[in-house]
């Protein structure tokens, strides 16, 4: 028996790198998962990817969460079809980076809008459905939240990612008197498709992987083995908190 069974698991950005592992980690975890993307043909691979081991991925795409409508109707699906919502996996964002005088105020606002505005939809109209379960909001934030980078112009990135902690921190106060728990993880640099081509450029690699003690990116495996944990009973005593995944990289 899986650790997730029989949970409903709503999963957002099913069609990126981390989003499509949780997809099929957490269907192998005996969890019903339901997916979105704005990518439609990226989450077709993904709902491919589970058939190909006998699961299914429910939800649909193209959505754009950042639009509220489209997140409500994307929760009210799940609940007209599974009649329940136990997990909320806010992992989908987008983000635009330039140094700050640079940035435009069309990128503020796009970074915004699909970093923070979108999981204020999604955990807005699943709130009753998640207290009807006694559920749990997970919530990736970025070791962004906690350090400036060097190489990239993250102001956006990195306000949007603050916020996503501080607003955690809020639903796991607003959440304990209805049995909701909300917690942020935090990862570093993850090897994901999006991420491969500073991964092959040697100066790049070099630039993103400077003070990471453990010399390497890390998997979206790893992060979402976080998830699952956060998502079982054996975390049932953790609400609030921000589990930071990096490899050390905050540690100097
Ligand atoms: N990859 C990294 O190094 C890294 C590091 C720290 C944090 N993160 C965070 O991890 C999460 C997953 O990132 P990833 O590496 O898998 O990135 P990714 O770009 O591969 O996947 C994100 C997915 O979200 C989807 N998406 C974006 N905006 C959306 C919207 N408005 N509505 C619906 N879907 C939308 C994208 O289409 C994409 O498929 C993100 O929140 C990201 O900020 C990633």
């Amino acid at each position: 028996m899986g650790r997730l069974q029989g949970k409903v698991a709503l999963i957002t950005g099913t069609g990126g790198g981390q989003g499509r592992v949780a997809a099929l980690r957490f269907a192998r975890e005996g969890a019903i998962v339901v997916g979105c993307d704005t990518n439609e043909d990226e989450n077709r691979i993904t709902a491919d990817l589970l058939a190909q081991q006998g699961f299914v991925l429910h939800g649909y795409a193209p959505v754009d969460l950042g639009d509220h409508e489209q997140a409500r109707a994307w929760i009210e699906s799940a609940i007209a079809e599974h009649g329940k919502i136990d997990i909320l996996y806010n992992n989908a964002s987008a983000a635009r980076f330039a140094p700050v005088q640079d940035m435009t105020i069309e990128d503020w606002h796009f970074t915004i809008r699909n970093e923070v505005d979108l999981l204020f939809y999604t955990t807005k109209y699943a709130w009753n459905h998640l207290a009807e379960q006694k559920g749990v909001i997970i919530n990736v934030s970025s070791t962004a939240a906690w350090g400036g980078s060097k190489i990239a112009g993250i102001s956006a990135h990195s306000a949007a990612k603050g916020a996503v902690v501080s607003f955690t921190r809020q639903l796991a106060v607003e959440g304990a008197p209805v049995g909701i728990r909300a917690v942020s993880l935090s990862p570093g640099f993850i090897a994901t498709p999006g991420t491969a081509a500073f991964l092959e450029n040697p100066v790049a690699r070099a630039a993103l992987l400077d003070g990471v003690l453990m010399d390497r990116p890390g998997e979206p495996e790893e992060v979402v083995s976080m998830a699952v944990f956060v998502a079982s009973s054996e975390a049932s005593f953790i609400t609030g908190s921000d589990i930071v995944i990096d490899g050390g990289l905050l540690a100097i």
